[in-house]
């Protein structure tokens, strides 16, 4: 009995000794100390036993079963601090490595010329307000002073979502919805899509955006429009920047004009961005015409006013020398992301 209890003992201790991966320490603590093991199957013999000779016996089944338990827990933590030793090495990050490099993003062209131009106007005192892009016919069209047979109404121009209701071919019904609802003084720009049926070429793309403003107070004339537009100008595209007025029409304005600007690229020598002119014609103006005031509900006999309305494109493509609109709609990251 103490032979084999011997046996066993020096037998698990080396087996323990050799046990590489704690999974095989359960094997062997069920193998010997387990319900079926070799140690509990010699305690359960010993009723066979001489009755003097089991305290003896059970004594040293108890002394092996303690040393053999012991062991058992000992070589676990060895092994457990071995594996995980392993794990951390295998995971170990390089911390002097450089990181992923992440892109911060940037804002499109376009939409950094939109707000240098909100900058400009909110810095002389206008109000942002917005419109609709689907539009009724009588904001777009009616109120403004063209009529129903009126050439920019024609059906190649205007994208129509029924009779009466229109996607917006300009922001200029943002101005009939301002004087509809407000009362003088009033001082807002309006930026915002407009749709147009046109082919997309160099300079057209059937959506577009555009910026509009309007001023109605007492005693407005074309010399605040013209103030107006060379200190935006100049505000916008630096100094010696400046306007030009030439006669022009439209409905809603009388007079009108059409605005040039000093060509930004040769500083009005003449270049070939401006066709040898030293002029790049940007937007509309005018007086707002007391018809569409009168229709408007505001008394033109008290007040008028002036309106504009300018390509945010345009802008764009002005301030960074541009070529082509398509590289502001083509989303050519490349591109998009050299403008901060
Ligand atoms: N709405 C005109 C267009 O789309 C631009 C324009 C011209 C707006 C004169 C105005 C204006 O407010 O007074 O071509």
């Amino acid at each position: 009995m103490e032979n084999k209890l011997r046996e066993i003992r020096e037998r698990v201790l080396s087996e323990l000794e050799e046990a590489r991966e704690s999974s095989r320490l359960e094997q062997i603590r069920v193998g010997v100390l387990g319900k079926k093991g070799e140690l509990t199957g010699l305690l359960r013999g010993m009723g066979k036993l001489p009755a003097e000779e089991r305290p003896k016996v059970g004594q040293m089944v108890n002394e092996v079963r303690q040393v053999l338990e012991d062991a058992l827990e000992q070589r676990q933590q060895e092994l457990r601090a071995i594996e995980k030793d392993a794990r951390l090495r295998a995971e170990a990050v390089d911390v002097t490595l450089p990181g992923p490099e992440r892109s911060a993003g940037s804002l499109h062209p376009m939409n950094i010329a939109l707000n240098r131009m909100i900058d400009v106007f909110v810095g002389m005192g206008y109000e942002v307000v917005e419109g609709y892009e689907v539009e009724y016919d009588h904001y777009n069209f009616e109120l403004l002073n063209i009529p129903k047979n009126h050439p920019a109404r024609d059906a190649q121009d205007t994208f129509y979502v029924d009779d009466n209701i229109v996607l917006r071919t300009h922001t200029s019904p943002v101005q009939a919805r301002i004087m509809t609802t407000r009362k003088p003084p009033i001082r807002v720009i309006s930026p915002g899509r407009v749709y147009r049926a046109d082919e997309a070429d160099a300079t057209h793309s059937p959506v577009f955006h555009q910026m509009e403003g309007l001023v109605i107070d007492e005693h407005i004339t074309m010399g605040d429009l013209k103030g107006t537009l060379d200190e935006f100008a100049r505000q916008m595209f630096g100094e010696g920047i400046s306007t030009r007025f030439r006669p022009s029409f439209f409905p809603f304005t009388e007079p009108s004009a059409e605005v040039d600007l000093t060509c930004a690229n040769c500083k009005g020598q003449g270049c070939r961005m401006c066709k040898g002119t030293g002029w790049i014609e940007v937007l509309g103006a005018g007086m707002v015409n007391p018809k569409v005031l009168e229709m408007c509900g505001i008394d033109s006999k008290k007040y008028s006013g002036f309106a504009f309305g300018m390509g945010v494109e345009r802008m764009a493509l002005l301030k960074y020398n541009i070529p082509n609109l398509r590289y502001l709609y083509d989303n050519d990251l490349r591109f998009l992301t050299q403008y901060r």
